[in-house]
């Protein structure tokens, strides 16, 4: 099935906001109060080991409550789909907010930094470690604030007082600490640090320091040397350096705490305002009132709060305190009929006085005057084309050929690239042709591997297809259609 898919009487998934080894991640819509909401959706059938893991995802997110964490709301189970609903924050990706290679200006830099900081210093507070910090982890609302997501690796490393330390190797190898890698146990906190570090050099730089922190990597080994002439560290200035020169210290008992990180002069360095790319409502409060557009998120403890959510469908099982629901059939369908593929298209325009969509004038970051249907527009790995269908798919055709890409149409719309990165690791990412009233729009989003390799890539593919790509839809009264085109 595809097009617009409820899962229960009153919501509707109107589109995928994220995909991953797990499964998927869409944008659940209430028909009758507009209230939106991230759905995650976890396949048991198709990755059975995944139980164990959701149920550890679950039992971890729902003890979190802070400005700068993915709200968690509840779970169902249907069959053997998993469901989790959390928070939906509308700004998308940090991820997105990264030039490659250059990264960001160094105000908005600090100040998401200091956002993750915060997150970071609660979660190791409340005695969890997330253990896979990176920016595509890390989600902003429509005020840029900053929200930690993704608890599918987080552990409990303190409890009742008593610490224990980690054993996994886990993470994303670009990111995670060498202590990670040396299979032998290691603290919890100062790796989520580490990984902070390696997340403020993306930021600043657009760049990763290095494949991997050991003395097999030559930019580790550089790094190490000191030889910061070299790209990333001529990129960064001295006081930054200075900080990431103590985050990343190999001794993690010499490795620098959270309260040293904010007693550093980097971090209290006051960046002139007018530097940075966000607009005015990027000060605005993280708890901020909710969207003003047709989508309400639903923000606990706001105007909207979660129990709101459960009285108003009885869809969600709050806090697993409570027995768990029994399952809601699926609106006129059974509930073993979900969906799990890709639904890269809205639901019949809510507002349509609001559908006029303006996504392709790139956004300047935080300009919360968007409304949020505007805002889901707002990835940055999309374009319009003034071609038509068949045109569109034999110009990409031609230019995935002539970059020697591996692909496959798993059905018309929907091209998936298959590529190993510079590292040797798998980058694999989807080119989805979507039909937008009577526009085509082209969106690339990426299904495994290095956030960073792949906007590289979409870059090289955007040049190359100049030709038929146009800035600003050629219509301007715009309404999603219901299917991939
Ligand atoms: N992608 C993954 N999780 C998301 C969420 N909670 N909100 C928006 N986009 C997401």
């Amino acid at each position: 099935m595809t097009g617009v898919t409820a899962f229960v009487e009153g919501w509707d998934f109107v589109q995928t906001l994220g995909e991953g080894a797990y499964g998927e991640v869409k944008l659940a819509v209430s028909s009758t109060t507009d209230e939106a909401i991230a759905v995650k959706i976890i396949n048991l059938k198709r990755i059975p080991q995944a139980e164990e893991n959701v149920k550890k995802e679950v039992c971890v997110h729902k003890m979190l409550n802070h400005k700068n964490i993915i709200k968690f709301y509840g779970f169902r189970k249907d069959d053997n789909i998993q469901y989790i609903f959390l928070e939906y924050a509308i700004g998308g990706e940090l991820f997105d907010r990264i030039e490659p290679d250059v990264g960001m200006p160094e105000a908005d830099a600090s100040r998401f930094f200091k956002q993750l900081i915060s997150g970071v210093e609660y979660l190791h507070s409340r005695g969890v470690t997330h253990r896979d910090l990176k920016p595509e982890n890390l989600l902003l609302d429509d005020f840029d604030n900053l929200k930690i997501s993704d608890f599918g690796l987080a552990t409990v490393f303190r409890y009742q007082g008593r610490e224990r330390l980690m054993e996994k190797c886990c993470g994303t190898v670009p990111y995670v600490a060498p202590e990670v890698i040396s299979r032998k146990p290691y603290p919890a906190e100062p790796a989520d640090i580490w990984s902070c570090g390696i997340i403020l050099v993306a930021l600043l730089a657009g760049e990763l320091p290095w494949d991997e922190p050991t003395y097999g990597c030559e930019e580790y080994c550089n790094w190490k040397d000191c030889k910061i002439t070299l790209s990333p560290w001529k990129k960064i200035n001295t006081l930054a350096l200075s900080l990431l020169r103590k985050v990343f210290v190999e001794n993690v008992k010499k490795r620098r705490t959270i309260d040293e990180i904010k007693n550093h002069p980097w971090y209290n360095k006051n960046f002139n305002k007018n530097k940075g790319s966000m607009n005015n409502c990027s000060s605005s409060p993280s708890d901020s009132p909710c969207g003003t557009g047709p989508f309400k998120r639903i923000c606990s403890g706001i105007n909207v709060s979660p129990t709101k959510l459960k009285s108003d469908s009885d869809m969600l099982q709050i806090c697993s305190s409570q027995p768990e629901l029994p399952p809601v059939p699926l609106k006129g369908q059974s509930s073993n009929e979900v969906d799990l593929g890709p639904v890269i298209s809205f639901s019949q325009p809510l507002h349509p006085d609001h559908m006029l969509l303006s996504s392709q004038v790139q956004g300047t970051p935080g300009s919360c005057s968007q409304n949020p249907m505007q805002r889901l527009g707002r990835r940055m790995t999309r374009f319009f084309v003034k071609t038509d269908k068949n045109e569109t798919l034999t110009e990409m055709d031609r230019i995935f050929e002539s970059l020697g890409y591996a692909f496959r149409r798993s059905s018309p719309g929907i091209t998936t690239v298959n590529l190993k990165d510079r590292r040797g690791m798998p980058l694999v990412f989807k080119a989805c042709l979507l039909e937008m009233g009577e526009n085509l729009l082209l969106d690339f989003r990426l299904s495994k591997g290095d956030g960073l390799q792949f906007k590289r890539q979409f870059m090289e593919v955007k040049n190359l297809m100049k030709k038929i790509s146009c800035k600003v839809p050629q219509f301007h009264s715009v309404f999603p259609s219901n299917k991939p085109s």
